[in-house]
């Protein structure tokens, strides 16, 4: 394995991601070199040079395996092949060497707690109750009393994510089959030893290939309550199943065999990050633990749920209150003992200077002040594409605009079968649709924003005229500078990766403080979380040791931020 230029890491056995930045590729949506309108891996080789330019450690790859592509990837057919959308395994093999050439890494994407209905093991074992990979699903029989195959004849009352039953009658085998996604998303039985060693297989395939690790989708999903019992009702009238599955009776004992069989046997340390929707941070501490954890880190939801009222589809306005205090909150119950990553953005999430920042008025001073809170916690930053340019939400106009399978689902659900207002549900889709996240990364201010120069797969932001990439590289105050400078920053100082962390009480809301500590070291960050300027209690920072801050020509005082101003200050 290359040894990482950026990363510090003395050995291959010190927990090098520590000091890492992660970029996210979404490679449907980020460089297509065959303009066919789908981003592909040959695209990703001719932007390297960009991602090392913005200093860049580790990327995560989403999905690029064979897959129907019903959820963009994350049904996958073929775990040990490319989809050729994407290109061929060989070039997966040259981005690799080109990535570990330039001293970066590359994690893929683990999808395992469900495959496609069209992945092999599902196809046989939906076929007969004899073969092999029988067993490997969730299988089960009608409520008793019931007419199989008949509304409410399902095994339990849980709602699948993307809408309706989490349960599908199929005919051939008389039994349902579980799918916590879509329908074409079966859920893996990891009950079955066999599943397991298949699945530890494949992952040792791959690191033996030259991968750095894995982002784990919805890995604490893999161990269900085996009893299956019924489970509250949510608002669309399907009972809501977390309690059963999302941290079940065998959670920590699978990830600790998963530790045993693919990663503790090799040499080198591996980038591991479990995506874990629910996490308490006393589950996600023991998840992550420095002695005896089974993860490098995961992603929890918490903080990007605050402008949701109950579920995904229902806003509301995020409290600054609640955000600072959940922040602070991860950062404290992980402390010295586990590891937090560190996100505002990724293929799921609505783009965070829309959401949570100001995408008009202080759309730069926005972008860089949720930019530097984040990349100054303690923990493991990650970057999505396009947030490094302060890419916004999509004015998408219609329906027909929409691609993703989760919104679809919920626009038909909401529309057909809950009779709401069509213009209502495309007000929430247009807020909260994962396809926000899913415009292609906006290179340049030609058509098609030097994605592609063919009809992309889903419609290219009209503000790629004056928002991209060309326009920010080499300018200095743009957001991309900025987030140079803040990536830079934690390479060049320990307190940025080591230091631990104490909130800072200013006694006004709008603004989160906080420090962190690494022997005589101390950084301190002000951030104003608002539209409003704000004045505070002046603490005894001078100019002196200001090293960062998103208002270059600021009129403010030292008591004083302007709207969004961050100052960071070591001493
Ligand atoms: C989480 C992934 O991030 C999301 O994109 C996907 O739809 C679900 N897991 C199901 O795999």
């Amino acid at each position: 394995m290359a040894t990482p230029g950026a990363v510090r890491s003395a050995s291959e056995n010190e927990a090098w991601w520590k000091s890492a930045v992660v970029y996210q590729i979404y490679p449907r949506s980020f460089a297509d070199s065959d303009n066919d309108g789908i981003g592909d891996l040959p695209g990703i080789v001719d932007r390297l040079d960009y991602l090392q330019e913005l200093g860049i450690d580790v990327i995560w790859l989403s999905p690029v395996y064979r897959s129907p592509q019903q959820d963009n990837g994350y049904d996958v057919s073929d775990y040990q092949d490319v989809d050729p959308l994407f290109g061929t395994l060989e070039d997966l093999d040259r981005l690799i060497a080109a990535v570990h050439v330039r001293g970066m890494r590359l994690i893929m994407d683990l999808v395992v707690n469900h495959t496609s209905d069209q992945h092999p093991w599902f196809l046989a074992s939906r076929a007969s109750r004899e073969a092999p990979t029988s067993d490997w699903y969730f299988w089960r029989d009608a409520r008793p009393g019931t007419v199989p195959g008949e509304p409410g004849s399902e095994p339990n009352n849980w709602g699948a994510s993307f809408g309706g039953s989490a349960w599908m009658w199929v005919p051939e085998r008389g039994q349902y089959y579980l799918h916590l996604f879509d329908p074409s998303q079966p859920d893996l039985n990891w009950d079955n030893p066999d599943t397991r060693e298949a699945i530890f297989t494949m992952m040792n395939w791959w690191l033996d290939r030259g991968i750095d690790g894995f982002r784990m989708d919805v890995i604490n999903f893999i161990s269900k309550d085996p009893e299956m019992p019924d489970a509250p009702l949510n608002r669309d009238g399907y009972g809501d199943g977390m309690a059963y599955f999302s941290y079940g009776p065998q959670i920590h004992a699978y990830l600790a065999e998963m530790k045993r069989r693919v990663f503790d046997p090799r040499p080198d340390t591996y980038l591991t990050v479990g995506e874990m929707p629910g996490v308490t941070p006393e589950q996600a501490r023991e998840f992550t633990h420095r002695e005896h954890g089974q993860l490098a880190m995961v992603f929890q939801y918490e903080h990007v749920f605050l402008d949701a009222d109950g579920d995904k589809w229902t806003q509301r306005r995020m409290n600054i209150n609640d955000l600072r205090d959940t922040l602070a909150k991860w950062q404290t119950a992980l402390g010295d003992s586990g590891w937090n990553s560190l996100y505002w953005n990724n293929h799921d999430q609505p783009r965070v200077v829309s959401r949570y920042g100001n995408d008009t008025t202080y759309w730069r001073e926005s972008a860089t002040a949720l930019a530097t809170v984040l990349h100054l916690h303690r923990g493991t930053p990650y970057v999505y594409q396009g947030e490094e340019i302060g890419m916004t939400n999509a004015p998408f106009a219609a329906l027909d605009d929409f691609r993703d399978i989760e919104s679809l689902d919920y626009y038909a659900k909401a529309v057909c079968t809950h009779h709401e207002d069509p213009a209502d549900v495309l007000d929430i889709l247009r807020r909260r649709s994962r396809d926000n996240s899913r415009t292609p990364m906006q290179w340049s201010a030609v058509p098609g924003a030097g994605f592609t120069t063919g009809s992309p797969w889903i419609g290219v932001n009209p503000n790629h005229n004056w928002l991209n990439v060309a326009a920010q590289r080499g300018t200095p105050g743009s957001i991309f500078e900025y987030y140079r400078a803040l990536i830079a920053l934690r390479h060049r100082l320990p307190v940025v990766v080591d230091g631990n962390f104490v909130a800072v009480h200013t006694g006004r809301d709008q603004i989160y403080a906080f420090r962190r500590h690494l022997g005589d070291t101390t950084l301190t960050v002000h951030a104003n979380l608002s539209d409003l300027p704000v004045s505070f209690d002046r603490d005894d920072l001078t100019a002196r040791d200001l090293v960062l801050t998103n208002y270059t020509l600021s009129r403010s005082g030292p008591g004083r931020l302007e709207p969004w101003e961050v100052r960071v200050h070591v001493r």
